[in-house]
């Protein structure tokens, strides 16, 4: 709770910070990554850093949480609290690090805004900081006890045993633990995050959904090859995952984390399992996973993709479908391809006017590019399911927080 004369500094300073946010974040991550380079090339993603997408999921987080304190003083943004530091856990970010990351970020508060920075709006922002760090430190301290680990110990090694190229684009590969650890359960729908070397000695970190159920030893990952184009480079560790990980060759992953999962009282409830893309991996664990527990109530499958043969797991998409009791799974294809081998593809984007109305109650999962899931989200607000009922995930900084 922020207390009393910081929460009237903080709303009287609020516009002024904001607006500046994004000058701000520009400033902090450039002084961090001066007085350590090692974070940027060991921990933080510096494709997202290159075009810029990291410092505006910071700023819109900071931004909005401010904003929540003020509007809300005795509650806490769990939702998107939650989101960070699942993320900050598959990372191994640890508490003393947060004095680091305040330092920069402070200095460059005084550096944008001067003058505009009296003490008593110093400590008003500050004690937003802390209030902010001290609950993610929290969670996160949470989330790596659930898992066995610890902040500087998140990091197992894993061997490919298996691999299958499902497109041109993407492969999955099957991971087994390559030595002797505790193998921590999953939920449906979680993530691990990969730790690759790169040539230039990089240690490279990025986020793959689980794309197979929980339930034994094995690990699978599906990841789509990023190809570059105009002055984008080829993707970093898609491009190496692809070149290097065949069978016998190691990997290292995080314990599996992200708050994207099935819900325990999702038994009952009618589900929309909506994805496009590559966003069909979380949704691949989770319908397999409702197949398994033998899922009685309705599921609504929605798929968009550019065509049938870029459309990865396909075959797994319609089987664990056709499992289900009470399951139809609606496939939309820029390009169908011929009608007989795909009788039931749709064509164009997603329309959920095309499909049987929705039942009420109706909780949605959707994964894919925010285009997508924007639409989708708002075709489902028309339909009545309530915006709490929309559950979502981003393969990438999560833009939408600030807004969530
Ligand atoms: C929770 C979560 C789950 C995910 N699950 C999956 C999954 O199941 N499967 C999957 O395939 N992916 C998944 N992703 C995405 C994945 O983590 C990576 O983001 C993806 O593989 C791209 O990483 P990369 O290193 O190959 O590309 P990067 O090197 O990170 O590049 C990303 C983009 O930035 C551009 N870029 C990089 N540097 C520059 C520059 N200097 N100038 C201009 N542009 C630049 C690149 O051209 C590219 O378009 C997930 C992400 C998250 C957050
Ligand atoms: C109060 C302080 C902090 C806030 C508000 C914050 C906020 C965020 C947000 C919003 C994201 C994006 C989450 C998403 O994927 O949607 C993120 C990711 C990340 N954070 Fe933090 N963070 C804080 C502290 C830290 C600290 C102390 C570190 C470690 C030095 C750190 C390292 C990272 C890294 C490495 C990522 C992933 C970056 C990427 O993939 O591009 N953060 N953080």
């Amino acid at each position: 709770m922020l207390s009393q004369p910081s929460a009237a500094t903080v709303r009287a300073t609020l516009p002024v910070v904001g607006g500046a946010i994004g000058d701000i974040t520009g400033r902090f991550y450039d002084r961090l990554f001066t007085a350590h380079p090692e974070l940027l090339r060991d921990l933080f993603n510096r494709g997202n850093q290159a075009a810029g997408t990291q410092r505006q999921a910071l700023a819109g987080s900071i931004a909005a949480f401010a904003t929540y304190l003020v509007e809300h003083p005795d509650e806490r943004p769990d939702v998107m609290l939650r989101r960070i530091a699942h993320k900050h856990a598959s990372l191994g970010v640890a508490p003393d690090q947060y004095a680091v990351v305040h330092e920069h970020l402070f200095a460059a508060i005084a550096e944008v805004l001067g003058d505009a920075v009296t003490p008593e709006v110093a400590a008003a922002w500050d004690e937003v900081y802390w209030l902010m760090a001290n609950a993610l430190i929290a969670i996160e301290a949470r989330l790596y006890a659930e898992q066995g680990v610890t902040a500087d110990d998140v990091w197992r090694e894993w061997e490919v045993v298996g691999r299958v190229e499902e497109t041109p684009e993407v492969a999955t590969f099957q991971l087994r633990p390559a030595a002797a650890f505790r193998v921590p359960d999953f939920r449906p729908g979680q993530y691990v995050s990969v730790q690759v070397q790169l040539p230039d000695g990089a240690r490279q970190i990025r986020q793959y959904s689980l794309s197979a159920a929980p339930g034994s030893d094995l690990r699978q990952i599906s990841v789509k090859r990023v190809r570059g184009g105009g002055p984008s480079p080829d993707g970093e560790v898609s491009g190496h995952l692809h070149a290097h990980a065949r069978e016998g060759a190691v990997l290292r992953l995080s314990a599996p984390y992200g708050d994207l999962v099935l819900d325990e009282s999702d038994a009952d409830t009618p589900l929309l399992l909506a994805s496009a893309g590559i966003g069909v991996t979380p949704m691949i664990a989770m319908l397999e996973q409702l197949a398994a527990s033998g899922h009685r109530a309705p599921v609504t499958v929605v798929h968009a993709d550019r065509s049938p043969a870029a459309h990865a797991l396909r075959a797994d998409h319609a089987a664990y479908t056709g499992k289900l009791p009470d399951a139809a799974a609606h496939f939309f294809y820029e390009r169908p391809g011929p009608e007989q081998e795909h009788p039931a593809a749709l064509t164009g984007r997603v329309d959920l006017a095309a499909l049987p109305p929705l039942r009420a109650g109706t909780r949605a999962y959707l994964c894919g590019p925010l285009p997508f899931m924007r639409e989708v989200r708002a075709q489902l607000i028309g339909r009545g399911v309530a915006p709490a009922d929309i559950h979502y995930e981003v393969f990438g900084p999560d833009l939408w927080l600030g807004q969530a």
